[in-house]
C-alpha cells in the first residue's frame, strides 16, 4: 500500500522575462494547466542583480483569476485601478482577486540587494470570474506560522495545516499553500494530509528533500518542482539537512481554460470581450 503521494514528474521550468524585463523562471507553464488545475501559473524570481528586477511590472490588466505573490526577500510596491496600494516585503503575501478586472503595477522599491519570491495564479470558478475585485496584503507577522518538533516551521499562506488556519481560505478550490522550513542540519520529516482529489506540487528553493511512497523514493533538488501523484491522501517529506520548499494543492475545477496573456476565461468569446473591454477602458 502506498503510504504517501510520490513524485510523478520533476519540472525545472523555463527561464524567461516578464513585465519590463524582470528575469524569472516559469515553473507552471501553460501545458501543465490541465494537470495542475486549478493553478494556472507559478513563477519563481530571485536575483542579487538589480538589472534583473528593476524594471518591475508597470501597469497591466488581469481578468478571471487570482494572483498570489509571496515575497521571500525584497520590497515591491503595488498600485491598482481599485485604488489599493501596498508595500510587499520580506515574508509578506499579497492576494489579489482580479475577478472582472484590475489594472495594476508591481514595482521594486529597492535599487540593490536581493529580491526573491513567487507569483502563483489560481483560477476562479466560471461563476466567480466576473466577481468584484478583492485585494489584501499580509505582512510577514500576519502569515500564520507553526513550529513542529524537529525544528520544522510551517508558514500557512492558504488553507489549513496541523489544525492551524492560514491567511486565506477559498471555498471551491480549497487551496493549500505552505512554506516549509527544515531548520536542523540533521534533517527531519514532515507529513501533511492532502486529499487525493486535490492536485498538488512542491518546489524546493533551499537544500533538497526526499518524497517516499513506501516503495520508491524521489529526491527533489534545489530549484526543482515536483508534481505529486494523486494516489494517496498523505504527503511524506524527509530531509537529511536544512531545506526550504513550498507545497501547493487545490481541487480541480474541471472547466475549460482559455488564456490570452493576462486574461483567463472559459471561452474564446469571453476573451474577445476582455480584450475589447480593456481597449475601451471598461475593464477596470
Ligand atoms: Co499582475
Amino acid at each position: 500500500m502506498k503510504t504517501s503521494r510520490s513524485i510523478e514528474k520533476i519540472v525545472r521550468g523555463q527561464k524567461t522575462s516578464d513585465g519590463n524585463g524582470v528575469k524569472l523562471t516559469r515553473l507552471l507553464t501553460q501545458d501543465l494547466q490541465k494537470r495542475l488545475d486549478p493553478f494556472l501559473m507559478l513563477d519563481a524570481f530571485g536575483s542579487e542583480e538589480a538589472s534583473d528586477y528593476i524594471g518591475g511590472f508597470p501597469d497591466h490588466p488581469h481578468r478571471g483569476f487570482e494572483t498570489v505573490t509571496y515575497m521571500l526577500q525584497g520590497r515591491m510596491r503595488h498600485h491598482d485601478s481599485a485604488g489599493n496600494s501596498g508595500l510587499l516585503h520580506d515574508g509578506g503575501v499579497q492576494w489579489m482577486t482580479a475577478g472582472k478586472g484590475v489594472i495594476h503595477s508591481e514595482m521594486p522599491e529597492q535599487k540593490n540587494g536581493r529580491m526573491s519570491g513567487f507569483q502563483l495564479w489560481l483560477n476562479l470558478p466560471s461563476k466567480e470570474k466576473m466577481c468584484t475585485p478583492w485585494y489584501k496584503d499580509f505582512r510577514s507577522e500576519e502569515v500564520p506560522e507553526i513550529q513542529l518538533e524537529d525544528g520544522v516551521t510551517i508558514r500557512i499562506i492558504a488553507g489549513t495545516s496541523h489544525h492551524a488556519r492560514g491567511a486565506v481560505q477559498r471555498e471551491v478550490t480549497e487551496p493549500l499553500y505552505l512554506d516549509i522550513h527544515f531548520n536542523k542540519d540533521t534533517g527531519a520529516s514532515f507529513e501533511e494530509v492532502i486529499p487525493k482529489t486535490s492536485n498538488a506540487f512542491l518546489y524546493v528553493y533551499e537544500g533538497e528533500i526526499t518524497v517516499s511512497d513506501g516503495s520508491k523514493s524521489n529526491v527533489v533538488k534545489k530549484e526543482e518542482m515536483g508534481i505529486l501523484s494523486n494516489d494517496s491522501d498523505l504527503l511524506k517529506i524527509k530531509t537529511a539537512g536544512m531545506a526550504r520548499l513550498i507545497v501547493i494543492a487545490g481541487k480541480p475545477l474541471g472547466e475549460s481554460i482559455v488564456q490570452y496573456g493576462p486574461f483567463v476565461m472559459n471561452t474564446k468569446e469571453q476573451i474577445i470581450q476582455a480584450v475589447e473591454d480593456f481597449r475601451n477602458g471598461n475593464l477596470a
